[in-house]
């Protein structure tokens, strides 16, 4: 089994049974949040309820089933120091909480990080939903943890680092530690011993570090340490004799990052990552957690990896990974996105790759396959689409798919309908075989001036999967 940089297409159940024991250090997981239907969560609108009980038949038990045989076996192939991450919403997070704390013990859960995913905005008869929850549980108490430093917010500034000179804001804080201690720790200085308030020096090694150098500084007593800093502008005598250090804002990491994370903007339209994928999540986001819990050349997992986030950052940070997802659709999509930061290409693995494969792919895979091979876009609109399945990238040329044989002249005829509608003269419907009235149809329509383009799934399995971006371009 390859198990670096490399995509996996298919139910990710399957995959991972094929997992060797302890093999992973870090993963990410975003499954389809209760509902299953993307668009439906996405738009979080009164649709959302009923798709629970269309597609989770059995209700919430029937999904916290399907996800605690795959979180067993997520369990089982991350290493003893690796860490967990199962992103989700308030519909279902406790419910999966119960659940991960079974597998993974009650011991070992960490946080559950709050994700602030959109601004606010208006819920009739209720606050405003506009978070994800994020639990963060390790296999053991011995795992990688790299604390995460975040901007100081604008009114702590404020209140704290109200003093300023030429080297910048700062604020003044003791230079000592509580307790009296005997010796060098209350040792006289400027007319000042510690334990006069009941205390011992206790001098920042970091900002005596960067002025002398780590190795000259352990050298250092602590009445040279502060004649150092004193020299250099980092101690203030207060009013009643008492130093102060200079604690400058230029010199601070930043404030310790919390489990409530409102910092990280949901992505905007006008945004360079945006990929036009329903649930995509933001890079700096997977930054975030991929930073604070992995080292570089770690191995990270996404098993629902969707339009490949996680593998992307995880490729720009130096790590290695693998990415799972089930539509053929969203696995050519990463390998591009993945592709366009890395020097070789990236080998996707159990793509359907013949007309029997496709045939067997559930109606929604179906639809993203064939729309994903035309490197198109789908249409999450349901309601009055009009049978407009998908979108050509570029053109944005309608598309409808029909998982069916012998396609009829009425579904051209519906089609026409459509375009005339959306206004555009050129759509395509591609089906498993079309009809010889839907080709004399076609040929109707055409003296009309729209075009209408009969694409057999035959013909797109010949379209390489390598050339999905090109044809982008060259015809669409
Ligand atoms: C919420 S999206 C993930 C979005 C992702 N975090 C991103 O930033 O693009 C969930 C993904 O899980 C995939 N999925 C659903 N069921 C799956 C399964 N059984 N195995 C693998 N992937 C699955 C869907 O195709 C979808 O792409």
């Amino acid at each position: 089994m390859q198990l670096e940089n490399i995509i996996y297409c298919g139910d990710n159940l399957i995959w991972l049974k094929k997992f060797p024991d302890k093999c992973i250090d870090l993963i990410y997981l975003d499954p389809p949040f209760f509902s299953n239907k993307q668009y439906e969560v996405i738009f979080n609108d009164g649709e959302e309820i009923r798709s629970f009980e269309d597609r989770w038949q059995g209700g919430i038990n029937h999904y916290i089933e399907w996800m605690k045989e795959r979180v067993f076996e997520l369990h089982r192939i991350l290493k003893d120091t690796g860490s967990f991450y199962l992103h989700c919403d308030s519909h279902a997070s406790h419910y999966l909480k119960i659940t991960c704390d079974e597998i993974f013990r009650y011991s070992n859960f960490k946080n559950d990080i709050i994700w602030k995913r959109t601004h606010a905005h208006n819920d009739p008869r209720r606050f405003g939903r506009n978070t994800d929850h994020i639990l963060f549980y390790t296999k053991s108490k011995n795992y990688i943890f790299n604390p995460i430093y975040i901007a100081y917010d604008e009114k702590y500034i404020e209140n704290f680092f109200k003093n300023e000179d030429s080297k910048g804001r700062y604020q003044s804080v003791v230079l000592t530690g509580p307790k009296v201690s005997e010796g060098e720790s209350d040792i006289e200085w400027r007319g000042y011993k510690p334990s006069q308030s009941g205390r011992s020096w206790s001098v920042p090694k970091r900002i005596v570090n960067s002025l002398v150098g780590k190795e000259n500084a352990e050298k250092m007593g602590i009445s040279e340490r502060l004649d150092l800093l004193y020299e250099n502008g980092y101690i203030v005598i207060s009013s009643n004799g008492i130093p102060r250090f200079k604690q400058y804002l230029n010199d601070m990491e930043g404030a310790v990052a919390q489990e409530v994370w409102d910092d990280i903007p949901p992505i905007s339209s006008q945004s360079n990552e945006r990929f036009g994928y329903p649930t995509q999540k933001p890079e700096t986001l997977m930054e975030r957690i991929i930073k604070a819990s992995s080292n570089k050349d770690d191995l990270i997992l996404d098993p629902f990896c969707g339009c490949g986030t996680t593998i992307a950052v995880a490729q720009k940070l130096q790590r290695k990974w693998i990415g799972i997802d089930v539509s053929p659709a969203a696995c050519k999509l990463m390998k591009n996105r993945v592709e366009k930061n890395s020097a070789r290409g990236v080998k996707i693995i159990g793509l359907p790759v013949n007309i029997v494969d496709l045939k067997e792919l559930p109606p929604f895979e179906f639809q993203n396959w064939c729309i994903g091979a035309l490197g198109g876009t789908v249409n999450f609109k349901k309601v009055g689409d009009m049978g407009i399945d998908g979108f050509t990238f570029f053109n944005r040329y309608p598309i409808q798919v029909k998982q069916s044989e012998n396609i009829g002249r009425n579904v051209v005829d519906n089609f026409e309908t459509a375009l005339q509608r959306v206004k555009k003269d050129k759509g395509f419907i591609i089906a498993l075989s079309f009809g010889k009235g839907a080709y004399e149809e076609v040929a109707r329509i055409k003296k009309e001036g729209l075009f209408i383009d009969l694409l057999t799934v035959d013909k797109l399995l010949g379209f390489s999967e390598e050339k999905v971006s090109d044809k982008m371009f060259e015809f669409y």
